[in-house]
């Protein structure tokens, strides 16, 4: 198919891009490189340097790559910088997006698959969590990016636009060519890796009075190149709706420093810190559904193996993309 990439630049669309050239996919890349990095492109993919709030831009490219399916990852994803700036989130998640999904529908294009958060549920009633619980997000990334599952639903009904939402949980990890590398990095797996890479003295570890067994935060570590693997599953006609995508097994915050610890074979400082607000205290996934419907199966369901591909990547790449 003639898949046109939103966000191919950046994490996780590197290697959902890598993996749809890989699976025969002609891919075009749209990204503004606010987050992403040119190098992060797969050298075989069409890019297009542009923004989702260019309006006639997106539509131009729309038709140009022939597009039968979007895939769309550009997105800020940054929970506590929507509790400080919620317009950004709102302005480019939600009413930029919008501006794609008119042209995907004037396009005619046949498949929208979404990446959606386990954010948009908030402080779950339950884990593992399943669809079906109620979405009451606690931050303004999560809001956004259930003000667009809910768009999604509508241009279905009314315009007939096919869309598959994957509601991811933690991802990580790497291919080998493409990893992890935000400019200003908040996630956990790759600031505990630089403490083993000697680019940093310590890591933090943020709140330990949780109610968890250990007193950390728990959450679903997925492998992006098993969240890649369902996005191109879900292009085949009629694989439609919304899907958790986690492992099911949740890790706490030590738990994960002392898996990079075991995988680098260094000695991780960790400093306990306060808690960070908006983190819910256990996030994990039940994705049955998606093995049910898509015939997904990750192949990495196990933590250690998710550190040693990003382990691997940075010791490859100590200075992430070198732009
Ligand atoms: N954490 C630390 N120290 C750090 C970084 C994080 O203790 O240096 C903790 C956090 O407090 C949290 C856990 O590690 O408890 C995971 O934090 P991340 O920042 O790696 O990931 P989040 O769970 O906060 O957020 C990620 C994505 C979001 C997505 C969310 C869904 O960044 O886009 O998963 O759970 F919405």
């Amino acid at each position: 198919m003639n898949v046109l990439v939103t966000g191919g630049a950046g994490y996780i669309g590197s290697v959902c891009v890598e993996e749809l050239l890989g699976a025969g996919h002609a891919v075009t890349v749209l990204d503004n490189l606010s987050e992403g990095h040119r190098a992060a492109v797969d050298a075989r993919a069409n890019f297009v340097h542009g923004d989702l709030a260019d309006r006639e831009l997106v539509q131009r490219a729309v038709r140009a790559a022939k597009t039968e399916a979007v895939i769309h990852f550009a997105a800020h994803a940054l929970v506590g910088e929507s509790m400080t700036n919620p317009g950004k989130y709102f302005r480019n998640n939600v009413a930029s997006g919008l501006n794609l999904l008119d042209a995907a529908v004037e396009a005619g294009v046949k498949k929208f698959v979404f990446s959606s958060t386990c954010a948009t549920y908030g402080v779950p009633e339950r884990v593992p969590m399943t669809e079906d619980l109620p979405q009451r997000p606690v931050n303004p990334y999560g809001e956004s990016k259930l003000m667009f599952e809910k768009l999604l639903r509508w241009y279905e009904e009314l315009h007939g636009l096919e869309f598959v939402a994957f509601r991811y949980f933690n991802a990580a990890g790497a291919s080998e060519k493409f990893g992890e590398h935000h400019r200003v990095e908040t996630h956990l797996i790759p600031n505990v890796l630089r403490v083993a890479l000697g680019q940093k003295p310590h890591c933090e570890i943020f709140g330990t009075d949780y109610p968890t067994p250990d007193g950390t935060c728990i959450r679903d570590y997925i492998h992006i190149a098993d969240l890649a693997q369902a996005h191109i599953l879900a292009l085949a006609p009629g694989r439609r709706g919304f899907f958790n995508l986690g492992n099911g097994a949740g890790y706490s915050v030590r738990e994960v420093v002392a898996a990079c610890e075991k995988i680098s074979g260094q000695k991780i400082s960790a400093l306990e810190r306060p808690r960070r607000p908006g983190d819910p205290p256990r996030l994990v996934a039940a994705a049955a559904k998606a093995a049910r419907e898509l015939g997904w199966r990750p192949k990495f369901p196990k933590l250690e193996d998710i550190v040693a591909t990003a382990w691997a990547w940075h010791r490859r790449h100590p200075q992430g993309y070198a732009d």
